[in-house]
């Protein structure tokens, strides 16, 4: 029997699951976990693992307990057609779904949004100002990107807020294990979702504008290149990303610095470390903690063979504080590391993330300017996480101003 070395059901562990991390990291870099998977934990074995090509295609997966929960999963998003989305594609129809979003999604569309994002940001502040004491959560990390991505696609914000739950749910088949309940409430979001897409979609071929999803949809009707259930996967996965993300940036960004006094100082002294600053919260605390692939052949890295069509679990934020790569003090915030933009948040390989232009723009902006206004930043209760594995953050983050 395996050690049961990775538990991510340990109590406290989506908490902190960082102990864990180094305790894998140390004793089996490269992992055999009973749960059926494996799991990977420094940092060049991850990255070489994302640039070798495999497969993110669970249908690839050999037969077993990983596999069956993954067909579980795929079927519960069946409804919402998510299993189309570029995430869940190998080529050809990733590079041709990728180079149709990539076309539309780009970074000069991105920075063309610093100064609204600026005014969002601001008119939230104002907010946080007057009532003193807020959830950052509910007063500015969701609200932020949501209507950032909103914006962007050209979808109305008002009578969307069903799409906050809905998304919560939907980025739990991200999750390296799920219970039946879960699974089960995972199905009737996908459903819901996708009707909600659906319904956007049809509203928006009737009112086309200069955003992204008329752009999308403009793309669909040039040819046969997309079809409608593959331009509702793909305009989910954006909209899900857009905000589930980034959020953990912001709030997992400010967590780390009102727990670092002296590294809060540093930036309020040296505001002009922003941009760096944003680098480092993605390596200490990887809004996005694992990605993973399928083997299709056998893979032997750090003299482990592991066998073909096998799950691995790429642990993103184990490597991100892995010693050998970062030198010993790789588990301390350092808002001035040099090297901090070489963290693994946003992957590596033909998945890299799409969004880090934005993630990084409003990150940037949110932080620096909170930091900025409100010299009396501080917790005003305990910060409770939203217990997840993967995309992990607070649900609620107290703070007074
Ligand atoms: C993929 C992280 C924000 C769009 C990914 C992947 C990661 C990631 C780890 C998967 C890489 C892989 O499996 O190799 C993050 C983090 C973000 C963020 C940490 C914020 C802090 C965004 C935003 C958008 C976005 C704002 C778009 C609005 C995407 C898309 C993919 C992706 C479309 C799929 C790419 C593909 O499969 O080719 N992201 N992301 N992400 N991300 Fe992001």
């Amino acid at each position: 029997m395996t050690e049961l070395l990775f538990n991510p059901f340990e109590p406290g562990f989506t908490d902190d699951p960082y102990p864990a991390y180094r305790r894998l990291r140390e004793t089996e870099p490269v992992h055999e976990s009973p749960f059926g998977f494996w799991v990977m934990s420094g940092y060049e074995d991850i990255a070489a693992l994302l640039r070798a090509g495999m497969s993110v295609d669970d249908h690839k997966l050999a037969s077993g307990p990983v596999r069956d929960q993954r067909e579980q999963l795929d079927a519960a998003t069946r409804g919402g057609v998510l299993g189309l989305s570029m995430l869940e594609r190998d080529p050809p129809d990733h590079t041709r779904l990728r180079s149709l979003v990539g076309k539309v999604f780009t970074p000069r569309k991105v920075a063309a949004l610093e100064p609204e994002i600026t005014a969002l940001v601001d008119a939230r502040l104002d907010e946080i100002a007057e009532a003193g004491r807020v959830d950052l959560m509910a007063a500015l990390a969701f609200p932020l990107p949501f209507a950032v991505i909103s914006k962007l696609l050209g979808i109305p914000e008002a009578g969307h807020e069903r799409v906050r739950d809905l998304s919560g749910l939907l980025v739990r088949t991200l999750e390296p294990v799920a219970d039946q309940e879960l699974l089960d409430a995972v199905a009737k979001a996908g459903i819901e979702m996708a009707e909600i897409i659906r319904e956007i979609i049809a509203w928006k071929r009737a009112h086309p504008a200069e955003d992204l999803l008329s752009a999308l949809i403009a793309a669909e009707q040039d040819g046969d290149r997309l079809s409608d259930d593959e331009l509702i996967a793909q305009v989910t996965l954006l909209y899900v990303a857009g905000h589930e993300t980034t959020m953990n940036l912001i709030a997992n960004g400010v967590t780390a610095l009102l727990r670092n006094p002296g590294q809060l100082a540093l930036l309020r002294e040296r505001p002009e470390l922003a941009a760096n600053a944003v680098e480092e919260f993605l390596r200490y605390d990887s809004p996005v903690q694992q990605t993973r692939r399928i083997t299709l052949e056998p893979y032997t890295v750090a003299g482990r063979t592991i066998p073909a069509r096998t799950f691995v679990i790429a642990a993103l934020a184990a490597a991100n504080r892995d010693p050998r790569f970062w030198g010993d003090d790789a588990e301390d915030l350092r808002i001035d590391r040099e090297l901090a933009r070489n963290h693994i948040s946003f992957g590596a390989g033909a998945h890299h993330c799409l969004g880090p232009a934005l993630a990084r723009l409003e990150g940037r902006v949110a932080i620096e300017r909170l930091v900025r206004r409100f010299p009396r930043l501080g917790f005003a209760g305990e910060v409770e996480m939203n217990g997840r594995m993967n995309l992990r953050g607070p649900q609620h983050l107290p703070v007074s101003v």
